[in-house]
Order: C-alpha cells, then sequence, then structure tokens
C-alpha cells in the first residue's frame, strides 16, 4: 500500500504530535524525489531505527544556482510514491512551496567553513540554500533521527553541524552510498544520462579506487591527481571540476593519506555534473 501524501505543514503536524504523544520516535528521509535505490536503503534504514518514517519530496528552488539545473530536474512523483510502498514509511511529505517558503520567508541558514570548499566553490549559495530547507524540514517533521547518504558527504556534515549548532534535537545519520553494479554511485541526476553518458559515467569509480590504492601505496596526491584528471577526460568526461583529498571529519586538504580521509570528486559527462567521494 502506498503511503498517504501530504501536502500541508498542519496535516504533518497532526500526525507528528499524535506519533510522539503516543511515545513513537520519527525518522525523516529529506529528498527532492526522483528516488533510487539509494534514497530507498534510506527508507530502510529509517525503518529499522525510528518507530514512524516520513519521506520528504520537496525540489528546492534555494539550492539550484543554475535556472536549467532546475527546470531539468526529474520531477516522478507518482513513481515515488510506488516505490517506497513496500519499506512500509507511514507518510510522504510534498509540501506545497509556500508551505516552505511562504510570503516574505526572509531567513537564510548559512555554516560557515564547510561550506566553502568543493560543492561550496563550484556551486555558491548552493548550501545555504540545502542548509535553510533542511532546517525547515528538521523543525516541521519534529523528527528524532534524520538519514542522508553519504554520497553527498558534504552535506551530510554540513546539515550535521547545522543541527548540532542550532540545537534541533535530532540525530544525523550518514547511510553508506549505493552503486550500480558498474560502480556508478547512484543518483536522481543519472536519469539524465544517456547510454553513451552512461557508460563515460561508470569510468569514475573505477579511477577514483585506482587513485586510493596508489595514496595507501604512499604515493603523494598531487602526482595521483593529475594522472586521475587526464583518465575522466581520456575516458570521455568534458570537464573535472575538482578531484580533493580531504580529511573525513574536518574536511581540511590533505597532501597524503595520513589520516581518516575521502576523495572527492565532481566532473561532467555528456552534459551532466556528477559527484562522488570515496573512503581512503
Ligand atoms: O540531497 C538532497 O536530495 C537535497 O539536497 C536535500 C537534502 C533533500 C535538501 O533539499
Amino acid at each position: 500500500m502506498t503511503a498517504p501524501i501530504l501536502r500541508r505543514l498542519s496535516d504533518l503536524r497532526a500526525l507528528t504530535t499524535k506519533w510522539h504523544g503516543n511515545g513513537e520516535t520519527i525518522g525523516v528521509v529529506p529528498t527532492m524525489g526522483a528516488l533510487h535505490q539509494g534514497h530507498l536503503s534510506l527508507a530502510e534504514a529509517a525503518k529499522a531505527g525510528t518507530d514512524r518514517v516520513i519521506v520528504t519530496v520537496f525540489v528546492n528552488p534555494k539550492q539550484f544556482n543554475n535556472p536549467d539545473d532546475l527546470a531539468n530536474y526529474p520531477r516522478t512523483e507518482n513513481e515515488d510514491a510506488q516505490k517506497l510502498a513496500p519499506y512500509g514509511v507511514d507518510a510522504i511529505y510534498v509540501p506545497d512551496p509556500e508551505e516552505i517558503y511562504p510570503q516574505g520567508f526572509a531567513t537564510t541558514v548559512s555554516v560557515a567553513g564547510l561550506t566553502d570548499v568543493m560543492e561550496g566553490e563550484f556551486r555558491p549559495g548552493h548550501f545555504d540554500g540545502v542548509a535553510t530547507v533542511v532546517a525547515k524540514l528538521f523543525l516541521q517533521t519534529q523528527a528524532d533521527r534524520a538519514y542522508f547518504g553519504e554520497k553527498d558527504y558534504q552535506q551530510l556534515m554540513i546539515v550535521r553541524r547545522m543541527a548540532r549548532d542550532l540545537d534541533i534535537p535530532i540525530e544525523v545519520i550518514g547511510c553508506p552510498t549505493v552503486r550500480e553494479p558498474s560502480g556508478l554511485a547512484m543518483s536522481s541526476r543519472n536519469l539524465l544520462l544517456s547510454p553513451e553518458g552512461l557508460n563515460i559515467a561508470a569510468n569514475k569509480h573505477r579511477i577514483m579506487q585506482g587513485v586510493v590504492q596508489s595514496l595507501k601505496a604512499g604515493a603523494a596526491f598531487e602526482t595521483v591527481a593529475a594522472r586521475a584528471e587526464s583518465d575522466l577526460l581520456a575516458a570521455g568526461f568534458t570537464q573535472v571540476e575538482y578531484i580533493q583529498l580531504r580529511c573525513a571529519d574536518t574536511l581540511d586538504p590533505l597532501t597524503h593519506a595520513t589520516r581518516p580521509a575521502r576523495l572527492f570528486a565532481a566532473a561532467w559527462a555528456d552534459g551532466v555534473r556528477l559527484i562522488d567521494n570515496i573512503p581512503v
């Protein structure tokens, strides 16, 4: 059975107040829809970790710095509800835009530091949009736990910092990236890739793994990063925005894999911007 779709905050609040009144815990999985196995794994983790699960679906205009990207973002509400049916989700919150950004909305949540690099550098304003909408979704759903994929590792760190700084009583849980058999990280944007684009994109994980092997063997990051960039271009990627090695806890840049680290990359294939990261 598909879960009820709620579009009004008052309807959502009626449910969450009842659930908390019964002593039940609530998990939230914030999404922008176009659900794939990665999102479904988050719903599954939420179901295992909390009594009630809300999946939110809202394509947040404030986090798109490119109007074409917003216009092209896939919207598949009916299919999303069908895909969630086997996971025992209790409600799907698809807020009317004015429930999130009412007339006169004038507040921005901005997390300093962690947002200056990588996605923050290449998508100015993106993380202000993310932090603002996620703060609203945390407060609107009154969830006890929130589930985010490590595919967007920088986002996960920022959201966790934001919740801590604002004393929002929620535990932010990171879940492993789900991958296609080719290694390609699952992403709603993969729907925009042609079959040829998918073949090109599939090379990214293999090339990133090669970097990790070299780093583990003691190589300097600068040397292997230059090779990985030319490998990505040779595989058909049209532009590499960044390949970076950073501390897994602070996101500080590293020259060698001397402490728990993550390798991050953003590159364009077939007109689609694809990001990924793996532990080192
Ligand atoms: O990761 C996403 O899909 C979005 O950035 C999120 C967290 C749902 C906020 O709009």
